[in-house]
């Protein structure tokens, strides 16, 4: 079994105080080395300086929410996966849905970040998963296996891959655990299709309105490598108590 991995996606939330407040939070939770899991905060780029401060002597980690696909260059608005890493990142989310729907990002595109973000040192936690509509139609293997081929470069082993059901974000909703079971064994499937024996040390994460009161039953599933959580990383209680329920 691989050790799990927690990650916090805040999404466009937090101002510098309570950004701050809630790493120092879980820097002082994780204080005492007994942590059962890895944690990775990924907050909005204006809070990596302040957050990457406030866990600077822990265990927690920082990544990036997004990057572009160039090192550096007239990119208004834009930040490259060095910058990340120069920030003290060690992770960046890519191809996150709400970056497919909100700037119409390709499996192309997420795949040239991915490039970048490996070539900066960056491990890319890729996401993957399917709408409402794709598995009410009975496509979600088919929809996955496809961002899987088309987002993710041939030979890339150090990188993380997260299952996220578009319909399952935010919405308090969550596949049935026999759905997410299949979703992670065809992944795993593929990878190691892919990669060989170097398939099973790539994490599966699970994402999608994981909150306390159903992190054990996720986290207990076969091929669930640990979390991406959003709305409930912007708790520290409820935040921590899903570190705590992995097995
Ligand atoms: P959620 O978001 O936990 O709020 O559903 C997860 C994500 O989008 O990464």
């Amino acid at each position: 079994m691989l050790r799990k991995l927690i990650a916090g996606n805040w999404k466009m939330h937090g101002l510098r105080d309570e950004g701050v407040a809630l790493a120092e939070g879980l820097a002082q939770r994780t204080a005492d080395g007994q942590a059962a899991c890895d944690w990775l905060i990924c907050p909005p780029f204006t809070l990596l300086a302040p957050v990457g401060g406030a866990v600077r002597d822990s265990v927690v980690m920082i990544g990036g929410q997004n990057c572009h696909v160039a090192a550096a260059g007239p990119h208004t608005g834009d930040i490259s996966a060095a910058m990340l890493q120069d920030m003290g990142c060690g992770y960046v989310i890519l191809g996150h849905s709400e970056r497919r729907q909100d700037h119409g990002e390709s499996n192309a595109l997420v795949k040239a970040k991915v490039q970048a973000a490996l070539g900066a040192g960056l491990i890319p936690i890729v996401c993957v998963g399917e709408s409402e509509s794709q598995r009410d139609a009975g496509k979600t293997l088919a929809v996955i296996e496809e961002q899987f081929d088309e987002s993710l470069p041939g030979a890339a082993q150090s990188i993380v891959i997260a299952y996220e059901p578009v319909w399952a974000i935010g919405t308090g909703r969550t596949p049935a655990k026999e759905d997410v079971a299949e979703v992670h064994k065809h992944l795993r499937g593929l990878l190691r299709a892919r990669l060989g024996g170097a398939g099973d040390q790539v994490r599966l994460l699970y994402g999608g309105s994981v909150k306390p009161g159903n992190a054990a039953e996720l986290l207990a599933i076969d091929e669930v490598d640990g979390a991406l959580v959003g709305g409930a990383s912007l708790k520290l209680d409820d935040f921590w108590a899903i570190g705590e329920a992995c097995p």
